[in-house]
């Protein structure tokens, strides 16, 4: 029986209990990393969706999202930008501040990441409050881009972030929720 890649990709995510502290569920994606079969058909369920959508570029969040957005941009015959935590970029940034659960957090693009009015899609592995995509979002069309879409591995709609993120006026495409 052929298995639904959606679903292999879902239980090939683990769930690590009281990580990084208690009371949090870590959605862990390395294993699907690892397996070809899962990788495979994570990549594919997204090259499926963008492949006709005429996107420019490809930008992923710093650090899990350079993983499978470097990926996709390859398979899509596009180019990459990351989205980077502050501090990392040699050359001329801006800058935009999130909030974390405790404090403050920001992430920085080079100015000339992308032109304006390109087709930008945002990618990550996942999103919890949405503040990381709405920050990188709001990075993207200070430079001026048509951010199209923000796609994620993971949904944790109990937090709230995917309908932050739909209400802001992007709209969001996971893979499988938690
Ligand atoms: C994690 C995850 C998302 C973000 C989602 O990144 O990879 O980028 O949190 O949370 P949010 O929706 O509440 O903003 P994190 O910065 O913790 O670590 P990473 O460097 O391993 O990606
Ligand atoms: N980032 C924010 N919340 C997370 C979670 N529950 N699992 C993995 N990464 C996360
Ligand atoms: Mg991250």
């Amino acid at each position: 029986m052929m298995t639904d890649p959606n679903e292999l990709v879902r239980n090939a995510i683990r769930s690590v209990p009281d990580w990084p502290k208690e009371g949090v569920t870590f959605r862990d994606i390395t294993p699907v990393l690892q397996d070809p079969r899962s990788f495979r058909a994570l990549i594919d369920i997204f090259v499926y969706r963008y492949m006709r959508q005429r996107m420019d570029l490809v930008a992923g969040v710093d650090a899990r999202g350079f993983i499978i957005g470097s990926v996709l941009a390859y398979e899509l015959n596009l180019g990459f930008v990351p989205v980077r935590k502050s501090g990392k970029l040699p050359f001329n940034t801006v800058a935009e501040e999130y909030k974390l659960e405790y404090g403050n957090a920001s992430v920085e693009m080079h100015t000339d990441a992308v032109l304006p009015g390109q087709r930008v899609l945002l990618v990550d592995d996942l999103i919890a409050t949405g503040g990381t995509m709405v920050a990188a979002s709001r990075l993207l069309q200070r430079l001026g881009a048509n951010v199209v879409e923000a796609a994620a591995i993971i949904d944790l709609p109990d937090l709230g972030g995917s309908r932050l993120i739909r209400d802001s006026g992007l709209p969001v495409f996971t893979v499988c929720q938690f």
